[in-house]
């Protein structure tokens, strides 16, 4: 099937399932997809005995319109997408490998398709196996998510549809996987069970912290930020509202989620 992302992205973007891919119109900067497959990912799995599926999800880095460039640049963004099956990890629902940002950058996701549970995770400064705090965000397409400075993250797709995320994030830092690698996996894993969802503490912490659901403010004005209202456009449109991504600690965050 091939569904139209344009409304919720703002970019002319198609999702083709049966491929599955992305395809881009022309004037968008876009190249093949980083694939995620098992064989990386299995470090960070609740079973590490799985064969199937062979690939998990795939990000389309540094996305843009041509014309766009020079402002991305002088803003100093990036915008990519990540396009996550619907599919499970033995019991575990799918996921992505997760990770830290190096200082305090944050970043803002966006869902363009389907439905997302993004796991925000922060340790103690001085010691990486105490988890101090665990926020799992719902949200579902158009909704936006930010993340505070100093919260690891991962996304969850709980199914049946494809999750598409657009982020935008400062082009001034690289990802850091390693801790999420030596912890084999986030904070807590999560499972089907009979009744819907269930959290499995990940016991290669010390100490962890009880989780609390929220949902995205569904408008956030001091970042631009408005249900439906895709994230895109802010590039061009009001590109200081995005000044958080690389001045993070000048913001506070108490209002980017409710309950
Ligand atoms: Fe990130």
């Amino acid at each position: 099937m091939i569904f139209d992302l344009r409304h919720k992205s703002g970019l002319g973007i198609k999702l083709d399932t049966s491929k599955p891919q992305l395809t881009f119109e022309s004037g968008i900067n876009s190249s093949q997809p980083g694939i995620r497959t098992l064989a990386e990912m299995r470090e960070v799995l609740l079973d590490k005995t799985i064969s199937v599926p062979a690939d998990l999800y795939y990000m389309y880095r540094d996305v843009y319109k041509i014309n766009d460039l020079a402002k991305l640049k002088e803003n100093k963004l990036r915008y990519d997408i990540t396009m996550i099956k619907p599919d499970m990890l033995g019991a575990e629902l799918m996921k992505t490998a997760g990770h830290y940002h190096p200082g305090s950058f944050g970043e803002l996701y966006e869902v363009v398709n389907g439905k997302c549970l993004c796991m925000l995770q922060r340790p103690n400064t001085a010691d990486h196996m105490i988890i101090e705090e665990v926020i799992v965000v719902e949200a579902r397409a158009g909704e936006k998510i930010v993340i505070p400075p100093g919260f690891g993250h991962i996304l969850i797709n709980p199914g049946p549809e494809y999750l598409v995320t657009s982020n935008w994030v400062s082009s001034e830092f690289k990802s850091e996987y390693d801790l999420y690698k030596l912890a084999g996996g986030a904070a807590y894993f999560v499972i089907k069970s009979k009744g819907g969802i269930e959290f499995k503490a990940n016991p290669y912490f010390k100490k962890n912290a009880t989780l609390t659901m929220l949902k995205p403010s569904p408008r956030i004005d001091k970042f631009g930020l408005k249900v439906d209202k895709p994230i895109y456009p802010l590039v061009t449109e009001d590109a200081s509202k995005l000044g958080f991504l690389n001045r993070p600690l000048d913001f506070d965050y108490k209002d980017v989620f409710v309950k």
